[in-house]
């Protein structure tokens, strides 16, 4: 897959403090269409306070974000989300007591058009509309992961490997051109991030295939660059 000229995410003098704490101090930096980046800095460096500006969860006090060339500085989180942002969580985020299958399903909610009384009957357009996306589910996601022997089982008791491979699974149910990877703690071996960077890589490319006309960015965000082991 080629990395284009097209700029996706442009990050202008981002500033954020809490009290006396700067946490961002004119952050800028340029995502281009097709490319994997890294946001690479030690603890406490201020990766996910970027991130959650990205995403809306935080408004910074100073600067500007542009995706797509349309400025998304003051739109919310969810907004952000049908435009293509995904992410996942530094310390998994899911719903625990439910299944993996409910877990993909609800970060596909976003994509629903059908409303709450048509949804309620459960009729005609309603039924269409949840087959193709049970069917893009199985096609891309579960399929993909290699997930299958997991979809029934309830989250919170399945391994914590497993619960981020679900964890990425809802992100990418999303079918997001932006996609935010919260590495793992330094605990994770070099060997293991191949594997998650593998699955990405291929990820990319299936989406690249199927929407030729946009891209799957993923920027990676760890505390570390030479993992051991
Ligand atoms: N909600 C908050 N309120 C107050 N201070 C915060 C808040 N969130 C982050 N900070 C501070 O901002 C700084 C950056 O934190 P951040 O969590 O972004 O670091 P990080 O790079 O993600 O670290 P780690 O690698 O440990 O995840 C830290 O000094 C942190 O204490
Ligand atoms: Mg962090």
């Amino acid at each position: 897959m080629t990395v284009t000229n097209e700029t996706q995410l442009k990050v202008s003098h981002l500033h954020m403090a809490f009290g006396g704490v700067e946490a961002l101090w004119d952050v800028s930096f340029e995502v281009k269409k097709g490319e994997i980046f890294s946001i690479i800095g030690p603890n406490g460096a201020g990766k996910t306070v970027l991130l959650n500006c990205i995403n809306g969860l935080y408004r910074p006090q100073q600067g500007q974000i542009l995706f797509e060339g349309r400025d998304i500085s003051r739109s919310r989180p969810y907004q952000r989300a049908r435009l293509g942002i995904s992410r996942t969580f530094q310390k998994i985020e899911l719903f625990k007591g439910t299944t993996v299958l409910d877990n993909i399903r609800l970060g596909r909610h976003i994509h629903l058009r059908t409303g709450l009384l048509s949804g309620a009957v459960y009729f005609g357009k309603t039924a269409r509309e949840e087959i193709e996306h049970r069917e893009f589910i199985e096609r891309e996601i579960i399929d993909l992961l290699e997930i299958e022997h997991i979809r029934d089982k309830v989250v919170g008791m399945l391994p914590y490997g497993l619960q981020k491979r679900v964890e990425l699974a809802r992100a990418l149910a999303l079918n997001p051109k932006l996609f935010f990877w919260m590495s793992l703690s330094q605990a994770s071996t070099w060997k293991r991030s191949r594997i998650w960077l593998d699955l990405f890589w291929t990820s990319m490319k299936r989406n690249a295939g199927r929407r030729p006309a946009s891209w799957l960015n993923m920027i990676w965000v760890s505390s570390w660059i030479f993992p051991t082991g």
